[in-house]
């Protein structure tokens, strides 16, 4: 073996081994000497300083909390965890949920790794290809319902409610604690990261489940003393999904962030007292300046998020713009999940490819160099 070869074998045997999350966080979450060690990577994704769109946006401590570098590419596989973990803990025999699609990529994983049965309700013909390819590849039951979202949610709820038989299934959409408990690790990464709490939250808000988590996580690290502050939670909407206050029917499915365009949001009543509680907001964006936001994050800071993710900067764009975020202000964009998801709306950024013979004439003339 080279000497190279070697050096490298000795640090990875002498380095430290990454903490699972649950590990780390043991502290704050539900773990006991009896929840099982499941664990696929989860967590520890990086805060990544946006100074070009930043800038341009006139936010220059504008940060990117880049949760599509998750194991199956969104932040949902912070609460999975925790809720598959103590799903087994129970004695569960199968999860289930409804999902737009990051949901049931992350039970469909998490449930493979821990051994049961997974079951996803998803709304016919709404679902990026890549999360609904996601959710057949770890093998989990695949249930397609002609209605939206919140359709199916209500269709889980009650057939975990009102079992037919007694198998011992648990629901593990976000209305499971266990899932917010995981969700607000990310809270407190962030401070870890900034050296405390930055001064806005940005987050795009679909069942308002991890608005919920995020205030959660910055409240309980400032109750401990870990932080002195917590910042103003700004949550934004898909427009037609919006305003969350009323919630209403959803049935348009021809939008860029169907991920989150959610009626009724089932922690919308959280997501209110987290908007009064920090001093924050709660407002729509629409698909054009989504789809705006999702372009200049991959043009200018190399970042392709899912098209739902980039209602955040979407948002403090629109915010910024109208004077309702101080300049000097330390703001983290949570940019929930990964871009190559939805291939067939990273196809509307997509210039064809440009064609040559395989030789550096033909290379060189049709680049024009
Ligand atoms: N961003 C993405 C990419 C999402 O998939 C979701 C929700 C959200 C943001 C909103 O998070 O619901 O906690 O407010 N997706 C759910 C799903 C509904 O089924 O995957 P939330």
């Amino acid at each position: 073996m080279s000497q190279v070869l070697q050096q490298l074998q000795r640090e990875q045997t002498t380095s430290r081994r990454r903490p699972r999350l649950m590990e780390r966080f043991a502290d704050f979450l539900p773990i006991t000497t009896a929840t099982p060690p499941l664990g696929l990577g989860e967590g520890f994704t990086p805060l990544v300083h946006a100074r070009t769109l930043g800038r341009a946006m006139g936010v220059p401590l504008l940060y990117l909390k880049v949760e599509g570098q998750s194991p199956t590419g969104s932040f949902k596989d912070r609460g999975m965890v925790v809720a598959v973990a103590k799903a087994i803990e129970e004695g569960t025999q199968a999860i289930i949920c409804a999902s737009t699609g990051n949901t049931s990529a992350s039970a469909a994983a998490y449930g493979a790794a821990a051994g049961i049965e997974v079951v996803v309700i998803l709304p016919r013909g709404k679902i990026a290809a890549g999360k609904l390819l996601q959710a057949q590849a770890a093998g989990a039951r695949v249930v397609a319902v002609d209605g939206n979202f919140d359709d199916a949610l209500r269709v889980v709820r009650e057939l975990t409610e009102r079992p037919a038989d007694d198998r011992h299934v648990t629901l593990v959409n976000s209305v499971n604690p266990h899932r917010i408990e995981g969700q607000k690790t990310a809270a407190f990464e962030v401070c870890e990261d900034l050296g405390g709490a930055p001064d806005y939250l940005a987050i795009p808000v679909g069942n308002a489940g991890n608005i919920t988590a995020y205030w959660r996580g910055f409240s309980e690290y400032r109750r401990v003393g870990l932080v002195e502050t917590t910042p103003r939670m700004l949550g934004f909407q898909a427009e037609g999904a919006a305003p969350l206050v009323l919630g209403h029917d959803v049935d348009d499915p021809q939008t860029v962030a169907t991920a989150i365009r959610i009626g009724r949001p089932a922690s919308g009543a959280l997501a209110l007292q987290a908007r009064d509680e920090s001093g924050g907001l709660i407002d729509s964006v629409s698909d054009g300046e989504i789809l705006a936001a999702y372009r200049d994050l991959a043009r200018h800071e190399g970042i392709f998020c899912e098209p739902a993710s980039a209602a955040s900067v979407a948002g403090v764009r629109k915010a910024a713009a109208a004077g309702r975020i101080d300049p000097g202000a330390t703001i983290v964009a949570v940019l929930t999940g990964v871009g190559l998801k939805d291939p067939d709306t990273g196809a509307s950024l997509a210039a064809p490819p440009l064609d040559a013979e395989p030789t550096v004439e033909a290379v060189r003339s049709v680049l024009g160099w």
